[in-house]
């Protein structure tokens, strides 16, 4: 058995710039992810986090292969699936799910929860053990539901049943690995800590291994046991949870963790709020060199012109910037 669930080597995934939209005047391509390399290992659970625009939902979306990669590789469980045709990928789906984001428009409002939930033992053509009904109601209340309330529809639940109901059908396959893309963005922050204690609690019982999209960097901090930092499409650091918040070495995470209100107030002394200037530079053209330069305030001569190499920093740590922080 490998180590690692998931790995991605140089992945890259872009689409055609449409022409008359707003990217009108360039040609090409969008850029929105560009050469990611990263691991999951089995029972790890790794944030991949960066602005809106950054390119996380999109690897998320070609991890489990609802795009096809431009190019790079994509191995799932030993197995390298990038060039999987669809068909060859159905076995390879049960093992691999995706939350979504959104609660609401995820859950088909016309079926019962029994339905929804069971629709992929229908579509993988699986008999559970003891019986569809029986699994539905196990999963209910794996989720934290009334295994009662199998009979009703999306409407007649909240935003965090919702989500639940969304977590349960996710599971119904037992999969080794859960793509969650801002699972509780969606959600009334008090209802937030309780789904994320749901995802943690179901890791330790089914041992998941989850790759953990958010932009919410306090979230990210509880559930992440590392950290990978997206910008333009490009992974600029990556670093155990820990290392990353307490010492980040690239300009852009220490920009993103300047923003994020600190429980400690020692620490929270010590942190002073950087705010980029600018926007985030359109992927149909990004920025020669670092892909940060237009917004860093380190930037120098060199970060125009060379792409910085990703050093290692620590044997865990990884950042891609010629003069990293200290
Ligand atoms: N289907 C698509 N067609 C064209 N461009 C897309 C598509 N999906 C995403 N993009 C673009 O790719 C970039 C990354 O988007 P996305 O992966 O959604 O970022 P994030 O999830 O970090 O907000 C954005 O510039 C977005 O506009
Ligand atoms: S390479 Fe240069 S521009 Fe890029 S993050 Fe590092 S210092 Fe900033
Ligand atoms: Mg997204």
């Amino acid at each position: 058995m490998t180590e690692n669930i998931l790995e991605l080597n140089n992945l890259t995934k872009f689409f055609p710039a449409k022409a008359g939209g707003i990217f009108s005047r360039a040609k090409g391509e969008v850029r929105a992810v560009d050469g990611v390399s990263l691991t999951v290992a089995r029972g790890e659970t790794v944030g991949l986090v960066g602005e809106s625009g950054c390119g996380k939902t999109t690897v998320g979306r070609t991890v489990m292969k609802l795009y096809e990669p431009t190019s790079g590789q994509i191995v799932f469980d030993g197995q390298d699936i990038t060039n999987l045709k669809r068909k060859e990928m159905k076995p390879i789906r049960s093992k691999m799910q995706m939350i979504f984001q959104d609660p609401f428009s995820s859950l088909n409002p016309r079926h019962t929860v029994g339905t929804i939930i069971s629709s992929s033992y229908t579509i993988h053509d699986i008999e559970p053990e003891g019986g569809v009904e029986h699994s539905v109601r196990e999963l209910l209340t794996l989720v934290g539901l009334n295994p009662e309330h199998i009979n009703r529809f999306p409407h007649e639940f909240s935003g965090g049943q919702r989500q639940r109901i969304g977590i349960a059908r996710s599971l119904a396959l037992k999969p080794k690995l859960i793509v969650a893309d801002e699972p509780v963005s969606a959600l009334d922050v008090s209802i937030q800590a309780q789904v994320i204690n749901l995802l943690d609690d179901l890791q330790k019982e089914l041992g998941l291994s989850y790759l953990f999209v958010a932009h919410d960097l306090s979230i990210v901090q509880h559930i992440s046991d590392r950290v990978v930092v997206m910008y333009l499409g490009k992974v600029m650091e990556m670093a155990p949870t820990r290392e990353l918040f307490a010492n980040p070495r690239h300009p852009y995470t220490k920009a993103l963790l300047s923003a994020v209100p600190v429980a400690d107030p020692k620490m929270g002394r010590s942190r002073e709020r950087i705010i980029l200037q600018g926007d985030l530079p359109s992927p149909v053209n990004p920025p020669s060199g670092c892909v940060f330069n237009t917004r860093c305030w380190k930037a120098q001569d060199i970060c125009r012109t060379a792409v910085p190499e990703t050093i290692q920093v620590t044997p865990l740590q990884t950042v891609a910037c010629h003069f990293p922080e200290v």
